[in-house]
């Protein structure tokens, strides 16, 4: 081999290829080739000597205690195998100070001493974070028959180099005992910014299985990590996006913690406490309306869950302070009254209604799930402690809101109220009115569900206002056009009794107005064409008499003609806007 360096490359590759073939533990051949691959990477990035990173990299587990008699004799084993390979002196010598400074645990704040160590070092590293090191974690508890997580074992503040290898533990402790601290410990800016998404990607991963192991747990409080800390306040929330807003809004506040009670109990029929029949009321309700729905898997994942959280999570978190984000939208305020009639008087709550202090001439948000992060991180300090006549108010009102039947309710001048389930239907039978769905012309369903919830001031969700789209179709309404059971993708028309509904409530007129806009329309359409077409006539004549210079008198008097006629069509196009404004303004 013509170039000494590749051929020791190779030799090495054979050479640790064979030492760990059989690693079970996660540091077999792929770690070591992945770790290479980003040594090599990080040291063309940082202007390093590529050679000494990919050789060290490649060698860097040989000398593990796992397969040698001792670290000392691992040392000796690697150095062995640089002299017999013929690397050079200094080269042997600056190898093996990165593999035995790597070896010896050198996890103290002392950088190692040279750039190729350094980058050795956060290439191991950042293998052992993010969805590989995900992988590698469980591998290595597994080898060492560690439980995935035990709640009684909690994650170890500090350990020495023996119990921190000897002691028990578990996979998911080790992500808090040593690879959440992994990303700010890379010594070079490239690898610093690899580890920032691998960091990521852990938190994300230790989020859902937190999520998970909450799932019917009675215990959760006492069993999870979220909570095994300084609890300063738990901030309630009643649905997803408020969730992922105050999760980032709160990042750096210790011991403010988010949790969400999801169920959107503006629909359905309501759960009445300790009873399992109107659980299962409220789910069939659900299941049998939204059976087709593209969305009705998540409907049910949500309220299976939400059916125990709401059952045993109150309590518990009642031990806490707690602050509740309440805004004035239904969802939040029957979350906000459930919540207090499940907990003792004394509890210690807050509420904070983001939208009422947010909202002025300017900005009016539905819902706190509307609100930008920023703007949430300036409420904190916001909220009011509600008293226990509150608290018995609230209580009561959730009695009242529980002991009638109806399945949807709202906020009428800030009040929540029980309405009947076609609370929207006339605006929906509007929104299609308006997007002139009538006399056999269609519009995309879609399309009206969002003008009913671009207009409403309510928190109403598109796959309600969808269910009541298809009930009014049954009701004979509206008809439809397209594959109906591909929700989003048929189109509806207003029938002659949908159409008589709208006419003949609150909207006589509505019908003149439709073909007074038609009409309009029209007008305007030829005013366009017009102006269109004596614009070319100007263009043709123009060119046809540039070529015949003797007839320049008949040319100017065209052209005068001409300007006059687009000057009365200019101001025709005025008129007519006037008059449609006019009109417009008529009607509405
Ligand atoms: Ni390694």
């Amino acid at each position: 081999m013509s170039n000494p360096r590749e051929y020791i490359l190779e030799q090495a590759k054979l050479f640790v290829r064979a030492e760990l073939q059989d690693d079970g533990s996660g540091h077999d051949w792929w770690h070591i080739v992945r770790v290479t691959r980003t040594a090599c990477l990080l040291a063309m990035i940082e202007g390093a000597n590529v050679y000494i990173c990919e050789l060290a990299a490649l060698l860097h587990d040989i000398a593990d205690e796992k397969l040698n008699a001792s670290k000392e004799a691992g040392i000796d084993k690697v150095n062995t195998w640089l002299v017999e390979a013929g690397v050079e002196a200094d080269e042997q010598e600056h190898v093996l100070d990165i593999i035995s400074s790597m070896s010896f645990g050198n996890n103290s704040s002392e950088p190692l001493p040279t750039l190729e160590g350094r980058i050795v070092q956060d290439a191991d590293r950042l293998d052992a974070i993010g969805a590989i090191g995900i992988a590698r974690t469980f591998t290595y508890s597994g080898w060492k028959g560690q439980a995935i997580y035990d709640p009684e074992l909690r994650p170890r503040e500090s350990f020495t180099k023996s119990e921190y290898r000897n002691g028990r533990s578990t996979s998911i402790n080790h992500f808090y005992e040593k690879l959440l601290k992994l990303k700010s410990m890379m010594n070079t800016d490239g690898a610093r910014i690899l580890a920032e998404e691998r960091h990521d990607v852990m938190k994300r991963y230790l989020w859902a299985f937190d999520s998970e192991w909450g799932l019917a747990n009675e215990s959760y409080i006492e069993e999870s990590l979220r909570f095994h800390r300084n609890i300063k306040r738990l901030h309630i929330v009643f649905d997803a996006s408020t969730l992922g807003s105050l999760r980032f809004a709160l990042q750096d506040h210790e011991g403010e913690i988010p949790v969400m009670l999801e169920d959107n109990l503006m629909i359905g029929p309501l759960p009445k406490e300790h009873s399992p029949q109107s659980t299962n009321l409220r789910l069939r309700w659900f299941c049998d309306r939204f059976s087709n729905s593209e969305e009705r898997d998540s409907w049910m994942e949500r309220l299976m869950r939400a059916s125990f959280d709401w059952e045993a999570l109150p309590r518990q978190f009642a031990k806490y302070p707690i602050v509740i984000w309440a805004g004035d939208s239904a969802p939040e305020q029957c979350g906000l009254r459930r919540f207090v009639a499940n907990v003792a008087r004394d509890a210690d709550i807050q509420v904070i209604n983001a939208t009422k202090i947010l909202n002025n001439d300017r900005c009016q948000y539905i819902k706190t799930g509307e609100i930008p992060q920023h703007k949430l991180v300036t409420l904190l300090d916001q909220g009011e402690a509600l008293s226990v006549n509150e608290k018995e108010k609230l209580a009561y009102d959730w009695h009242c809101l529980t002991s009638e039947s109806t399945m949807l309710r709202v906020l009428i001048d800030g009040e929540l109220q029980n309405v009947p389930e076609s609370y929207f239907d006339h605006k929906i039978l509007e929104a299609a009115f308006k997007l002139g769905a009538i006399n056999g012309h269609y519009c995309k369903s879609a399309r009206i569900i969002g003008e009913v919830i671009g207009y409403t001031e309510q928190s109403v969700t598109d796959s309600f206002i969808e269910y009541r789209v298809r009930e009014l179709i049954s009701e004979g309404m509206l008809q439809v056009e397209g594959e109906q059971r591909a929700m989003r993708y048929y189109s509806i028309s207003l029938t002659e009794r949908g159409l008589s509904e709208v006419v003949t409530m609150d909207n006589p007129s509505s019908l003149s107005f439709v073909k007074v806009k038609e009409v309009l329309e029209s007008l305007v359409e030829m005013h366009f064409e017009q102006e269109h077409l004596i614009g070319e006539l100007r263009m043709l004549l123009k060119n046809d008499m540039l070529l015949k210079r003797e007839t320049e008198g008949e040319h100017i008097q065209v052209q005068q003609i001409i300007e006059r006629y687009q000057d009365q069509s200019k101001e025709r196009g005025q008129l007519l806007e006037g008059l449609a404004a006019e009109v417009q303004r008529y009607y509405m």
